[in-house]
């Protein structure tokens, strides 16, 4: 007896959860900005696509990480703040995970305080080859060292906790960071609350599916010369 492949119309919680990324990306102010307005305008075309075509849903094996145990505080948080609607849908998929690290070469003190799982892509669970949807969870007190994507234009969603980037500003539920391909970030999170961010990837396929999670190599000081006169 053959297995049906199932797909996304079979799993309705998956589905009401990509609703809600789709209000997020249509409904959400841009604040004014045009690169913003046309990434949120991908975001939502290239999910509308995907979803049109009631694509195959490939749960891994769920995977929990140790920073798991702050998923509970933060998904109470978020419940009460703006992003609601989002974070229930997350409440509903939640035991369906898989929380990954993702890095070859990480700091330890990563290990305990982050992961991330993704929810739409080219790796699933939801089959996507032009956008790739997920979510990520940081400890309170936490620095995500500096990375930047390669030809992938990436946005986060705060859903729950304080966050700040490259020290630009704090953001908190309901904001929207935009990361343009090559752009060092550096996220850490507040001293006693963790932080659940929505992140969409937008980029050709094939970054999209072989993009390498690396951390930007500290630049050395440059070497002190001697005058030459
Ligand atoms: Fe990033």
């Amino acid at each position: 007896m053959t297995e049906s492949v199932r797909r996304l119309a079979d799993v309705p919680d998956w589905g009401y959860l990509l609703a809600e990324f789709d209000t997020a990306y249509r409904y959400r102010s841009a604040g004014g900005s045009r690169l913003i307005r046309g990434h949120m305008k991908a975001v939502r075309e290239r999910l509308s696509r995907c979803i049109a075509g009631d694509p195959p849903l490939d749960f891994p094996l769920p995977e929990r990480k140790p920073v798991c145990a702050h998923l509970g505080r933060a998904l109470d948080n978020g419940e009460r703040d703006t992003m609601s609607g989002m974070v229930r849908a997350i409440d509903k998929v939640k035991d369906w995970l898989t929380w990954r690290h993702g890095y070859a070469s990480m700091p330890r003190h990563l290990e305990k305080r982050y992961a991330y799982a993704d929810i739409l892509g080219p790796h699933g669970p939801v089959y996507c080859k032009e956008l790739t949807l997920g979510l990520v969870l940081f400890a309170p007190r936490t620095t995500y060292p500096a990375h930047a994507h390669s030809g992938i234009t990436e946005s986060y969603i705060c859903l729950s906790g304080a966050t700040s980037e490259n020290d630009a500003g704090v953001y908190v539920p309901g904001a929207m960071i935009l990361n343009v391909p090559e752009h060092d970030h550096a996220i850490t999170t507040s001293d006693r609350e963790p932080a659940l961010l929505a992140y969409a990837w937008v980029g050709a396929p094939e970054d999209l599916a072989n993009q390498e999670m690396v951390f930007s190599r500290k630049r050395k000081p440059a070497p002190l010369t001697r005058n030459p006169e």
